[in-house]
């Protein structure tokens, strides 16, 4: 896919560091065996420090000094998070809460889906840096964005109502056919023109089911058009793959991935481990079964995952020795013919300065630095798996717009949940030793009829 052999990769975040601590990290990269780096995935303000002003000298020494090393990069575009310079210009590209309140910068991700001036910005970096790396030798993938809908998916602002009717009307065509589909007969909620359909913002008593459905969906096709105006960019420069890393996560479900798989020149995943369920490890194998329904059964990456604790939890639990390593043969066994970690290096500044890393704050005299080489000299000797495919005769169908749907406000029961019941199934199959493939339901419901998904054939 990546090379020969099971891929080991990192995220890497250099410009915390200072160029000597580059030259170490190279140096404890080839040590470790990385085979594939993920660099400036938050890079934008260190390329743009102000509109329009490119300095791309740090990036170009890192890239070329991992190319030294024969290190392979996995190259992001740059634009998961707005410098400080353009939320301050353009405040309207903040995103809007369903209670109309801002979510202001000073974390990350925050800009609005539907944002044109958002979008503009953001391609023209997405220009630069496919023109300076498209046909760098070490580039091997492309990496938009980062984690696309983490934190924002969903936006209640006026930008992203209009949207939301555009969407509608190609979808409905009339408004007759949104009020029949909507049931807005019921609570007199019946529309006689487009322009009084808005967002399902915040309201006095439950929403209307198709109206929260029908935003969800639109959330995650207005992110795919995002990725799709990315893709554009990096095609007219390089020929490398493309991809973005999915959130096939019990925390998270935003986004419909079965309708952006197909779009993926290969499918990425991040997974951490979720503590606040009863079975994390069990979570843990659906994910990665789901991950390789989304590839069609083909070789995937595990783009992210921990070497001990993640710091987003309420309790944020180290790894037992071994635990990394048994997890990561996991994702291998369900698929993944990558396995990448979140961070290179733990930070010592930053919203994440308590996050695991490849090389903890105690250094390389630890444990955990030790897991890290293990478990590199286990992938090494399993690289004749890679390119191979699982064999499953049973399948459980999945679907996110089932979950939007079934977990609606209004339902018989808040403590039936679809997913819990998606992990019930799977749980009795893995109890009883039974490997799953995890698929799109066949066809899919769009309002008016039934239609297939592209995804499951
Ligand atoms: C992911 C994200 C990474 C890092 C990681 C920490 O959601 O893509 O940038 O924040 O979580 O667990």
């Amino acid at each position: 896919m990546l090379g020969s052999g099971i891929v080991l990769g990192c995220d890497y975040n250099p410009e915390q560091w200072s160029a000597d601590v580059w030259q170490e990290d190279v140096r404890l990269m080839r040590q470790a065996g990385v085979d594939l780096v993920a660099i400036n995935i938050f890079g934008w303000s260190y390329l743009e420090p102000r509109p329009g002003e490119y300095d791309f000298a740090g990036l170009d020494r890192v890239v070329e000094l991992l190319h030294e090393h024969d290190i392979k990069i996995n190259l992001g575009t740059g634009t998961s998070s707005p410098p400080p310079w353009l939320t301050t210009l353009h405040p309207e590209i903040l995103p809007t809460a369903a209670d109309g309140t801002t979510r202001y910068p000073g974390g990350r991700q925050a800009w609005c889906p539907s944002s044109p001036i958002f979008r503009r910005r953001a391609l023209a970096l997405v220009e630069q840096v496919a023109r300076r790396y498209g046909e760098h030798p070490a580039v091997v993938l492309w990496h938009v964005s980062n984690e696309l809908g983490c934190h924002n998916a969903h936006c209640y602002d006026e930008e992203t109502a209009e949207a939301f009717r555009r969407w509608l009307r190609k979808r409905y065509g009339t408004v007759d056919a949104l009020n029949d589909g909507w049931g807005t007969s019921f609570w007199s909620q019946r529309y006689g023109d487009w322009s009084e359909v808005g967002l399902p913002r915040q309201a006095l008593s439950a929403r209307n089911p198709g109206q929260q459905l029908d935003f969800h969906r639109f959330s995650s096709d207005e992110l795919l058009d995002y990725y799709r105006d990315e893709v554009e960019v990096l095609r007219r420069h390089s020929t490398v793959p493309i991809t973005t890393n999915f959130m096939v996560t019990a925390h998270i479900r935003n986004l419909d991935y079965w309708t952006w798989a197909p779009e993926m020149d290969v499918v990425a995943n991040d997974h951490y481990l979720d503590h606040r369920l009863a079975a994390p490890t069990a979570e843990l194998a659906f994910a990665a079964d789901l991950t390789r329904g989304l590839a069609g059964g083909q070789p995937w990456i595990l783009m992210e995952q921990s070497v001990g604790a993640v710091s987003w939890q309420p309790h944020n639990l180290a790894k037992a020795p071994g635990e990394m390593t048994r997890n990561s043969l996991t994702h291998v066994a369900r698929g993944a013919d990558a396995v990448c970690f979140f961070q290179w290096r733990a930070s010592a500044q930053g919203a994440e300065k308590f996050h695991s890393a490849l090389i903890p704050h105690a250094g390389t005299d630890t444990e955990a630095w030790r897991e890290v080489l293990t478990l590199s000299a286990t992938l090494d000797r399993l690289d004749e798996v890679a390119g191979t495919t699982v064999e499953a005769d049973v399948a459980v169908l999945f679907s996110w717009q089932s979950w939007w749907s079934c977990d609606g406000e209004s339902r018989p029961s808040h403590s039936v949940r679809y997913l819990d019941q998606v992990h019930r199934a799977y749980q009795a199959l893995r109890d009883l030793g039974v490997t799953a493939d995890v698929l799109a339901p066949p066809r899919t419901w769009t309002g008016t009829g039934w239609s297939s998904c592209p995804a499951c054939t």
